[in-house]
């Protein structure tokens, strides 16, 4: 097995060396995400389009902070987001590294507008707490109900509140009644389930065009490599209040980062390549994944369904002891969640590629 050294080595093995031994050993020693027996975390397997278009864009190193010097990216970034962005109701949008700075870039704005404090669901994920610490404003969590959705009737005076609403929770899939409140902003975390408005499932995110603004992972159900999420927002006005200028700026800086990849490039490729029916359907197919394991663990006695998979997401645990064991026999396919005191195997249908009847035999391996 390939040993990393221990210090920083004085002279150098070589590139192709280096590429040979450190190539081998990331990809023999990375969890499959594709393969047909793993749906593990929100984590898709890149689509080949996107991971070779990465690669051009690594290769070109382009900043989208400096336009002149990446014309077309600049194109593509500003085309791609003019393709998204409507379907959501939202006037634009900025790529962002992740659905973490994503929330934090929306709630920026919303503090911007007039925001004091974020109020969430207590299932809401934890980038949603960090950024109200990181911007000085309060938080408010907010009980959830059997079903995992943020109990409207607990919620405080909004009047001077950011609401984040979550359509596909981390842990659990649940989707929050998306029809609007009479908040200051109105946010919606749509880092996981965003996507699916996109599909035949669309109504399950039916009035997600009132948000104020709202965050998408591409890296998750768009099948993206790492780093690539959208911010996106329905009021022009707000970009304004996230933007800087600076002497030695082409054009102003708008969110919380400066230097950026082409990231819109391997998404742009992907849309591209497979239209908006080709990304459908491969969401659809983890729809119908998560569907058909659902139906499964609910007929089989050895195992209890906690809820319906809404979004993809599955919790599940054996009937006859706790979940620890099954957690551990399905390590890379599985993780943990808590509900109460009951600890749930999580699953996510995240893999276009996963077979049921792959899964199910590790389930059942697993179950014993
Ligand atoms: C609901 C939700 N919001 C935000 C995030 C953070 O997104 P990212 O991991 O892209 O920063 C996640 C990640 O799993 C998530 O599930």
């Amino acid at each position: 097995m390939f040993e990393l050294p221990a210090t920083l080595p004085r002279t150098g093995i070589g590139e192709e060396a280096a590429l040979d031994q450190l190539g081998a050993a990331a990809m023999a020693r990375a969890a499959d995400l594709a393969a047909p027996d793993v749906l593990a975390h929100m984590d898709p397997p890149s689509a080949s389009v996107a991971a070779q278009m990465a690669y051009l864009v690594a290769q070109a190193n382009q900043n989208m902070l400096h336009p002149a010097t990446s014309p077309f990216a600049t194109l593509a970034e500003e085309r791609v987001l003019e393709w998204i962005a409507p379907a959501f109701g939202m006037a634009w949008g900025q790529f962002c590294s992740g659905s973490t700075l994503a929330n934090l870039t929306a709630l920026w704005a919303a503090r911007e507008a007039g925001a004091r404090t974020v109020v969430a669901s207590a299932e809401a994920h934890v980038s949603v707490p960090k950024a109200a610490r990181i911007l000085g404003m309060g938080y408010h969590p907010v009980p959830v109900g059997e079903d995992g959705r943020l109990i409207r009737s607990a919620l405080p005076d909004l009047a001077a509140a950011a609401l984040v609403l979550t359509a596909g929770t981390t842990g659990r899939g649940a989707i929050d009644e998306l029809a609007p409140l009479a908040a200051k902003w109105l946010h919606v975390d749509a880092a996981w389930a965003g996507p699916l408005h996109l599909t035949a499932y669309a109504e399950r995110l039916a009035g997600i065009e009132a948000a104020d603004s709202i965050a998408i992972s591409a890296h998750k159900w768009f099948f993206q490599p790492k780093g690539a999420a959208l911010a996106l927002f329905r009021d022009i006005d707000a970009k304004a209040s996230i933007t800087f200028t600076s002497s030695y700026l082409a054009r102003p800086n708008s969110g919380v980062e400066g230097t950026r990849s082409a990231a819109a490039l391997p998404l742009l490729a992907t849309l591209l390549a497979w239209g908006r029916d080709g990304l459908a359907e491969r969401i659809e197919r983890c729809m119908a994944i998560a569907e058909e394991l659902a139906q499964r663990l609910e007929a089989d006695p050895r195992t209890v369904l906690r809820q319906w998979p809404e979004t993809g997401v599955l919790n599940w645990r054996p009937a006859a002891t706790d979940s620890a064991g099954v957690i551990a026999a399905l390590e890379g396919t599985s993780s943990a969640f808590t509900i109460g005191e009951t600890v749930w195997v999580r699953q996510v249908a995240a893999n276009p590629h996963a077979e049921v009847d792959a899964i199910w035999a590790r389930i059942s391996a697993a179950l014993g």
